[in-house]
């Protein structure tokens, strides 16, 4: 016999699959369900808790339970199942004009007007105050390699709250993540050797491979669990592997989530085949719901190197980011010296106020209201497209993944918008391999103002007649 919870949930899952409450519904409210089922508050929350653990529900502060966006059908083509060899990467697979437009996450740049957020003037104050106190003969010197510690006692308590305690020492300040992922190679890898990456996946990291002289490994990712690790276990017996790079949580373009099963095994296999794993843990923060914990509070071996920065959470403009290396930490602690000798005092101790006062955890809170209220809008508009696609339908991230039908060249859509000012973000900047060329990635960073509305609703006539 089931417990009154068990069959509440049952009844509930069989009315998400029969689509009683279909893809980004509300659910009846709590209060309606223990009337209508005869339950107490708890039995209800539990059942409603046991669906949202298994993805199927989101709960929405003040607003009740939501059915998560599905995927549409899909167009054909679906997930390849095979790996290219490794190659080095080359200028022309580069879109470097997109990427000198900031790679578009925002369809219509400079259409913002929004007042500045609240949690910035926080932060901005902080920093101010910061400066202000800077006194004595503080500018005659540089900081320590591994940067202001009490920036890193404040994130080393803001991942306590993840599911890993680490010590303020493991931490290393950066120039933001891209020059902390530039630190984890060039500690961790030599010319010649292979990294493994998502594909599709994070355009920057290409950039970097290539100026390291380092050897691409595609390996599939979906949009909504991330790299295909069985398919990482086939290709690790095959070629010689150095590192690989994933983004376990809301990875881009397409915001996946690794389960922790896979995450687990990503870890056996990088013990068994002796990888470096370098984390990209830059998303995390702009979960919906909780975070997920970091693959790092896995790593038992000390092998993976935690690469982030504050540039999704709060400013790409602050430039801060950090690095946990692992076993690599010294040597990592030492290149930072050696590329850049230092970080900016005030600007790290006015973060940490920023953190301390606990500004950036309220600031984090307004946001994800704000971003999911954005993917709603951005879903609600693509689901309504006549042509056929898959869309992504991330729990947190910037953006979602769309994938067209294969007769759609979106770069060349990404020229034909560019006269009125749209700049869309095309599936081939995520992949050296040219199968994402029917793809796109459309950014919900901004509020859908009327005017991005309207450029958004241009996009289908865009798309069809390039
Ligand atoms: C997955 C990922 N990693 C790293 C970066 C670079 O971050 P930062 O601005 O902190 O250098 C980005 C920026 O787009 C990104 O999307």
């Amino acid at each position: 016999m089931d417990y009154r919870y068990q069959q509440l949930e049952q009844y509930l899952l069989k009315g998400i699959q029969t689509q009683r409450w279909r893809s980004g519904e509300r659910l009846p409210s709590i209060r309606q369900l223990c009337l209508d089922h005869q339950v107490s508050k708890a039995t209800a929350i539990h059942a409603l808790q046991r669906l949202e653990a298994q993805g199927l529900l989101e709960a929405r502060p003040k607003a009740g339970y939501f059915v998560t966006y599905q995927f549409k059908a899909a167009t054909g083509g679906g997930l390849r199942r095979s790996v290219d060899p490794p190659r080095l990467v080359t200028e022309t697979d580069l879109l470097l004009d997109i990427m000198r437009r900031s790679a578009a996450f925002d369809l219509l740049p400079g259409a913002a007007t929004s007042p500045t957020p609240p949690g910035i003037v926080a932060m901005n104050r902080s920093i101010a105050r910061s400066l202000r106190r800077q006194e004595g003969a503080g500018f005659q010197y540089y900081d320590e390699p591994a940067g202001d510690r009490t920036l890193r006692e404040q994130l080393a308590l803001h991942y306590a709250r993840r599911g890993w305690q680490p010590e303020p020492d493991q931490f290393c300040i950066t120039t933001g993540c891209q020059n902390a992922l530039f630190l984890a190679l060039l500690a961790s890898c030599q010319k010649g050797d292979v990294v493994a990456v998502e594909t599709p996946g994070f355009y920057g990291v290409l950039q970097l491979l290539q100026q390291l002289e380092l050897k691409v490994l595609e390996v599939p990712a979906s949009p909504e669990t991330g790299i295909d690790v069985d398919l990482l276990q086939n290709v690790l017996s095959c070629w010689p592997v150095r590192a690989c790079i994933v983004s376990p949580a809301f990875a881009t373009p397409g915001g996946a989530v690794m389960p922790l099963p896979a995450k687990q095994k990503l870890l056996a296999l990088a013990k068994r085949f002796d990888l470096v794993v370098i984390e990209d843990d830059i998303y995390a923060d702009t979960a919906f719901n909780h975070p997920p914990e970091p693959l790092k509070a896995l790593d038992t071996d000390d092998r993976v190197i935690l690469c982030s920065s504050f540039s999704k959470s709060v400013s790409r403009d602050i430039r801060l980011g950090w690095i946990s290396g692992g076993r690599w930490q010294e040597r990592i602690l030492y290149l930072k010296l050696v590329t850049q000798l230092a970080g900016s005092r005030y600007l790290q101790q006015g973060f940490a106020d920023f953190m301390a006062e606990g500004h950036f955890v309220s600031h984090l809170r307004r946001q994800r209201n704000q971003l999911r209220e954005n993917r709603d809008c951005l879903l609600a508009v693509l689901h309504q497209w006549e042509m056929p696609v898959k869309v992504s339908a991330p729990a947190g991230g910037l953006a979602v993944w769309v994938e067209l039908p294969e007769s759609i060249d979106t770069l060349k859509s990404y020229r034909a918008a560019l006269p009125d000012n749209i700049v869309l973000t095309p599936g081939s900047l995520f992949s050296v391999s040219g199968q994402f060329n029917h793809c796109l990635r459309i950014s919900f960073a901004h509020r859908w103002d009327e005017k991005r509305f309207e450029a958004l609703n241009r996009l289908p006539k865009i798309l069809m007649n390039a």
